[in-house]
């Protein structure tokens, strides 16, 4: 795709991300001052931690969002996934901001389960096996917290009948070689995914307002399309706010993936294979011997364990300054930094699976007979 030592695209992130370049190479803007003074201003200084420390790094039309707001007017909250077997800890990022966002703004969510690109994607993968991970999935989201009058969760294969109408007029503007080109298929490329496109855009336009996309900055691509089609159709350009990826834990480039195991800590990990996985595999910028890290300290910018605190581990600003400092000057170890890290995921996943034992009992409201999802199941998108 690009001249590089890193690769984003929706289905392949690898190398070390350079994500200054690559706000240049997307086009995107930088979150500026502003709009994190903004930020503070409405969540009354409670600002995410992923905001304050840049991991949401770059948006296109936030500032017409938050303006917007200022001026009384609403804007909806849209975001995604594609099943699979089980959701490892990257994946909550953009749900728990998402969460976060419609917390402090208090509107409507929509989330795109897209079994379909999930089966269309996979020669191996049977319809049966993504609508069960779909499920799966499902019960995870839901455990994040989302207001549940608020918030609709649906399934592609379920729901296309609502939106197939606006699905075709979507699709009738885009041609093959767009979505070739911004999606590097090839005539080999099943015209399923050809098609696709359309559908994950589809959601963009489920109200006539401003829709906010909170994702990692992989699904860009799609947006684009969108942003070029979207007014002529007499609907509001996609806003999105767009984050880096939690790295994998055996190196410190790439995005964590469900192909590698022992890369990725799934949220159904036991307590002992989450410590297992971080003592073994987590890769260290820390020095070979003890006496080495005590004389030069850790790299943090290489460091996955360190990276994994800073993204959403350790919330307390004085904590990971703290760990930042004494880590890089050699006063702890790599073995250390892994026990707190450990800790704290182990911490995280138990609230998690708490929570995720009472997602069943909402699944039906969030998908079919909430208030926002009875609105949704009565309307067709034309
Ligand atoms: P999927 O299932 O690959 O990923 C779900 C969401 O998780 C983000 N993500 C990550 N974020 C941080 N660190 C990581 N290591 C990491 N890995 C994945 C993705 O950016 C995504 O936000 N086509 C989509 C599904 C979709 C969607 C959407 C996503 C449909 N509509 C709207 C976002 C917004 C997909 O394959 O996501």
């Amino acid at each position: 795709m690009q001249e590089d030592d890193f690769k984003v695209t929706p289905w392949e992130v690898s190398g070390k991300i350079d994500y200054d370049k690559l706000i240049r190479q997307f086009g995107t803007q930088k979150i500026s001052e502003e709009i994190l003074s903004e930020f503070s201003r409405i969540s009354k200084g409670n600002m995410h931690v992923m905001l304050r420390r840049n991991i949401f790094f770059s948006h296109r039309d936030l500032d017409l969002i938050l303006n917007d707001y200022k001026g009384g007017k609403d804007f909806f909250l849209y975001t995604g996934r594609a099943p699979s077997l089980g959701m490892h800890i990257g994946h909550l990022i953009p749900f728990l901001f998402t969460k976060w966002l419609q917390d402090i703004f208090d509107v409507n969510v929509y989330i795109e389960i897209t079994d379909d690109e999930k089966f269309m994607r996979n020669q191996e993968y049977t319809l049966k096996q993504t609508s069960e991970w779909a499920h799966q999935n499902i019960l995870d989201i839901i455990a994040v917290g989302f207001n549940p009058d608020k918030t609709f969760i649906f399934k592609d294969t379920e729901y296309i009948r609502n939106m197939y109408p606006l699905v075709t007029s979507i699709a009738k503007k885009l041609n093959f070689s767009q979505v070739k080109a911004t999606f590097g298929l090839d005539a080999t490329s099943n015209i399923g995914i050809l098609f696709y496109p359309a559908i994950q855009i589809v959601p963009t336009m489920f109200e006539r307002k401003r829709c906010l996309i909170p994702a990692a900055i992989d699904q860009d691509p799609y947006w684009r399309l969108q942003r070029d089609l979207a007014e002529s159709l007499d609907y509001y350009k996609a806003a999105e706010i767009h984050s880096k990826f939690l790295p994998p834990l055996a190196s410190s480039g790439g995005k964590m993936s469900s192909s590698i195991p022992e890369s990725a800590v799934y949220l159904s990990d036991p307590p002992k294979t989450v410590e297992k996985k971080i003592m073994k595999y987590a890769f260290s910028g820390g020095q070979a011997t003890t006496e080495l890290q005590r004389k030069l300290g850790a790299d943090l910018k290489v460091d996955v364990p360190y990276q994994w605190l800073y993204y959403i581990f350790e919330e307390d600003d004085d904590e990971i300054r703290r760990i930042g400092n004494e880590y890089s000057s050699g006063k702890l170890l790599t073995g250390e930094v892994k026990k707190i890290l450990a800790q704290k995921v182990n911490q995280l996943l138990e609230k998690h699976r708490e929570k995720r034992e009472r997602s069943e009992e909402m699944y039906s409201t969030f998908l079919y007979d909430g208030k926002l999802a009875r609105i949704m199941w009565d309307k067709i998108h034309s």
